[in-house]
């Protein structure tokens, strides 16, 4: 059986509190840790709706959750259009809503999605292989060197992104996620046990994903999609995802349609981390929505 670790487990079931017969929303079922988790729950007629956008991460899900599937309905989309599939379920609004933002280790490590640094595959990094859109292979194989260098430099905070689109341009063609680590790396170092090429990867898999117009499209529409008293819980990985988590919480608070319920950004403990690792950098906001 392939699995993600799920992350902040715990803490995830303790600020989302699902009652047996609520309607419940996983964004972000990957392989669905999560969603088993909270599928068990739902005793009592409950129903929880699972969406991904990479099909492939869905199907293995299908097939983790086989014994509690009853409860669940699986929906390949992306969380942004998450308004339209509640129209198309028929269900009007929702108890409690799960987003684990980000890739799974199964997405990272399968051969052939051209995520990880050792592949050869092709940089394709698109979580859905369905989509006609760029890939990242595509971006540093044809984009301009300043399309590049801004990518590198907005969504991945790389402070020498145009000594490295440089150094990109110059090395094309780039056949392999390999090569294109290596280039990145033949401009920046190593720091500690952080590759060089690290931020620049997850900035074209933000890119090529549009990730952060996910989640803003997602925030922004939630208050068409939540129920009086529903519970929502967001999991980010790195400040891009965090910052506009924590602002929507903020406005909602202040307007006084929402309590915000973690007063600090909630981290996995050291026990986590050391079973773990991949959770290291993972952030968890919780809120309870008023109406
Ligand atoms: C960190 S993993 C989630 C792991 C999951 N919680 C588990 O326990 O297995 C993130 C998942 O979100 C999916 N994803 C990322 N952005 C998405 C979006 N905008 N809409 C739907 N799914 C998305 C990815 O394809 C990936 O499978």
């Amino acid at each position: 059986m392939q699995w993600h670790e799920p992350v902040l487990v715990e803490e995830v079931l303790s600020y989302l509190a699902p009652q047996p017969h609520w309607t419940l929303v996983d964004g972000t079922a990957g392989l669905g840790g999560h969603s088993r988790r909270l599928a068990q729950l739902l005793t009592d007629g409950g129903r929880l709706i699972s969406i991904d956008r990479d099909a492939q991460s869905l199907e293995i899900a299908k097939s983790n959750l086989a014994d509690v599937a009853g409860r669940i309905t699986f929906v390949h989309s992306r969380f942004s259009r998450l308004r339209q599939v509640l129209d198309s379920l028929g269900v009007e609004a929702v108890n409690g809503l799960l987003v684990d933002c980000g890739v799974s280790r199964y997405q990272l490590t399968s051969p052939g999605r051209g995520f990880s640094f050792d592949s050869d595959a092709v940089a394709d990094m698109r979580m859905d292989q369905s989509e006609n859109t760029e890939t990242a292979s595509d971006i540093v194989n044809f984009g301009s060197e300043e399309e590049i260098a801004r990518i590198l430099f907005e969504l991945g905070e790389e402070r020498r992104a145009r000594r490295v689109a440089r150094a990109i341009v110059r090395a094309r063609p780039i056949r392999s996620v390999h090569s294109l680590a290596d280039v990145i790396e033949s401009v920046v170092a190593r720091a500690g046990r952080v590759r060089g090429s690290t931020k620049s990867l997850q900035a074209l898999r933000i890119y090529v994903n549009s990730e952060l117009d996910e989640l803003d499209a997602l925030l922004s529409s939630l208050d068409k999609i939540l129920a009086p008293g529903a519970r929502v819980v967001f999991i980010t990985f790195h400040s891009l995802e965090d910052r506009p988590v924590k602002r929507w919480f903020q406005s909602w608070h202040k307007q006084g349609r929402a309590q915000v319920l973690t007063k600090h950004v909630v981290t996995p403990g050291e026990e986590e981390i050391r079973r773990n690792p991949a959770a290291r950098s993972a952030k968890l906001r919780a809120l309870e929505w008023r109406g």
